[in-house]
């Protein structure tokens, strides 16, 4: 049984399923540590053109998605997944961060119990107001407008995934990392060659002694720029 179960629903599974399936998130799905499921919303639309948008009340520019397709969607989700909980990407969303992924990967927890995460991916210009009700985390990925919830979408799986356990190489790498703790950057770090073109590696880094490298990467390590 995967950690944690994401559903997709979106109407552009093909432009998602290129990055899941690469690198990492392929290995978590592999080693079962994560499971990912795609429902396209066209399924569920309506009529013969399979409609899932239509213009807004009141006039006003664009394409909103309508409440039917989206509550058909999730609802044959949660039909066998009662407890699953939907997650809309919006710009209207709470501000994503560390803390959150921590949270929604239930790290910081010891209940194991399954999770399962249903995506929505709105498209178009915007979605009807009352498939809010049937939302339980709105998520912003930071004070800029995209064009759907598909980049969205990948980022918070990425982000989630990558703190379960076996999914990065060494068990280690999540913990030390860039804002696992607070604000802090992560330290400089350097590979070989030790001198390219005459850009060399901190000498204390060579030395071997494990004591100066702790307290120099200390000493190091960043804060955010903002
Ligand atoms: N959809 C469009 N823009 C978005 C953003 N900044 N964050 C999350 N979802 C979005």
């Amino acid at each position: 049984m995967p950690k944690i179960k994401f559903t997709i629903i979106t109407l552009f599974p093909e432009a998602l399923k290129p990055y899941l399936d690469s690198s990492m998130l392929y290995k978590a799905q592999d080693r079962g540590i994560i499971a990912i499921e795609y429902v396209n919303l066209r399924d569920f639309g309506l009529g013969p053109h399979k409609s899932v948008d239509d213009t807004p009340y009141g006039g006003g520019d664009g394409m909103l998605l309508r409440c039917e397709p989206v509550f058909a969607a999730i609802e044959s989700v949660k039909a066998v997944s009662p407890d699953a909980e939907v997650i809309l990407p919006t710009p209207v969303g709470m501000t994503w961060n560390q803390d959150l992924a921590r949270q929604f990967a239930g790290v910081d927890t010891t209940d194991t119990s399954e999770r399962h995460y249903i995506i929505l991916c709105p498209h178009y210009e915007g979605y009807d107001e009352r498939i809010l009700t049937i939302i339980d985390h709105k998520i912003s990925l930071g004070n800029y407008v995209l064009t759907g919830g598909e980049l969205p979408a990948l980022i918070l799986i990425d982000s989630i995934s990558r703190l379960l356990p076996g999914v990065l190489g060494g068990e280690t790498s999540a913990l030390i990392e860039s804002f696992s703790d607070g604000d802090n950057l992560e330290y400089p770090q350097y590979t070989k060659p030790a001198d390219f073109r005459g850009l060399k590696v901190p000498e204390i880094l060579l030395s071997g002694d494990h004591g100066k490298i702790a307290a120099w990467r200390a000493e190091h390590s960043g804060k955010k720029a903002n």
